[in-house]
């Protein structure tokens, strides 16, 4: 099996232990406390699940800019995108500066329980030269409208890092129990089903018949065992389908369209950061973390708006040099409806022109599921289709 990223084995930050649980939940109680970003407890969530494994917890300001820069950590990680615990300096008490160690509580369930405890290594604030620096690195743009951008600007500007042990998974365990899984959870599963070639396909989406069949031709291509459909449970731009839509749908999909036993529908807590390229390679990290030896790229990867061009997402793995990464992209074209050929079909293997695509905008689809209009089958599964009408209709 593929071995986790940057360490012979997982180490999730998720205290299992009983006794080590009870000592941390007590020393919880006496330790200073802040309610963390939505951002931060879903860092903390990838990290106790073992996803952002090797990271041992939030990252320092050297371990960011490098990052930002190239992709590496001062000590030489390779690591994609900024992990962080970053908060507005001004609202951090005397007694939290002086502390050794901290608990960390979440801003996502009633009562802000303690997510995590943190040991402190450092807190440094990021001068607005150096934010702007990190944020175009990252994202490609320090446009304040870019949805992940907006996100990063709003946490503040000081970091706390330091080494995390995880006490629970914030709501996702138990909004979503059948879905939510850790890369441990993931990786004991292929395990126990034997599967060696196993694609994963990350989506924030609901799949219609282009991410279907893209996940089919991928796993015709490379004779996979199994395909990982690892969806995004965290929080999403205003105007995104909602996890608990997109995951009914999900399921109706594969339950119906798939044969038995070739899918895992599955789920991680983590809010999208609309990073593009950057977090395509993320998505690779933690999905090999997960035990998956291969990773869907298609068109537009982790993108919004005209950010990013369709398939800078791919190339940006010709730029890590090789053996970094034990995971393998399948690189996706445009995958679309031909009237031609009457199936869906990746535009590079297709002998037809655009005027014979059945292509449809997000806006349009959006505006058609509102009205009650169907969507062709062609482009979307009708059961599929129902769902999203049901939830669009009950917006208006
Ligand atoms: S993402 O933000 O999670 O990447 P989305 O759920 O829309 O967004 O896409 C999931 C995966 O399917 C990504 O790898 C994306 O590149 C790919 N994809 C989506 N639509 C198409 C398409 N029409 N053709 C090719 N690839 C696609």
């Amino acid at each position: 099996m593929i071995k986790p990223f940057g360490s012979d084995i997982l180490k999730p930050l998720f205290v299992a232990e009983d006794t080590r649980r009870k000592i941390l939940l007590e020393e919880a109680e006496n330790l200073p406390s802040l309610v963390i970003s939505s951002a931060a407890a879903a860092n903390a969530v990838m990290l106790g699940g073992g996803y952002f494994n090797p990271l041992n917890g939030f990252m320092n300001l050297a371990d960011v800019i490098g990052v930002a820069e190239r992709m590496q950590t001062a000590s030489g990680l390779f690591w994609p995108t900024p992990v962080v615990n970053m908060l507005e300096g001004a609202s951090l008490s005397a007694e939290l500066r002086a502390a050794a160690r901290i608990a960390l509580r979440d801003p996502n369930v009633e009562g802000n329980p303690v997510i995590a405890v943190q040991t402190v290594e450092k807190i440094e604030t990021a001068t607005a030269e150096q934010l702007k620096q990190i944020i175009k690195q990252v994202y490609g743009t320090d446009d304040p409208e870019h949805p992940g951008v907006a996100a990063f600007i709003a946490a503040g500007e000081t970091l706390i890092s330091g080494p995390l042990e995880v006490l629970n998974y914030s709501y996702f365990s138990t909004e979503f129990p059948d879905t939510f899984r850790t890369a441990v959870e993931i990786r004991n599963e292929i395990q126990e089903r034997h599967w060696e070639t196993v694609i994963a396909f990350q989506t924030r989406n609901p799949m219609h018949r282009a991410h279907e069949e893209l996940c089919r031709m991928a796993q015709k291509e490379l004779n996979a065992d199994g395909i990982l459909v690892h969806m995004l449970l965290g929080k999403l731009k205003q105007g995104d389908i909602p996890a608990d839509v997109r995951n009914a749908a999900i399921l109706k999909m594969v339950d119906i369209y798939f044969p038995e036993n070739t899918v895992m529908v599955t789920g991680y807590g983590f809010d999208m950061l609309y990073a593009g390229p950057r977090e395509a390679v993320l998505h690779a990290v933690f999905r090999q973390n997960a035990g998956c030896s291969h990773l869907i790229v298609g068109r537009d990867h982790a993108g919004v708006g005209d950010y990013y061009g369709a398939f800078d997402a791919q190339a940006i793995f010709d730029s890590i040099p090789s053996g970094t990464l034990q995971i393998e992209i399948f690189m996706g074209d445009h995958t679309v409806w031909c009237k031609k050929c009457e199936k869906v079909m990746m535009m590079r293997d297709c002998p037809h022109g655009i005027e014979d695509y059945l292509l449809l905008s997000g806006t349009r689809v959006r505006e058609m599921l509102s009205k009650g209009e169907e969507l062709p089958p062609e482009f979307s599964r009708p059961e599929v289709a129902k769902i999203l009408s049901e939830y669009y209709q009950s917006l208006s």
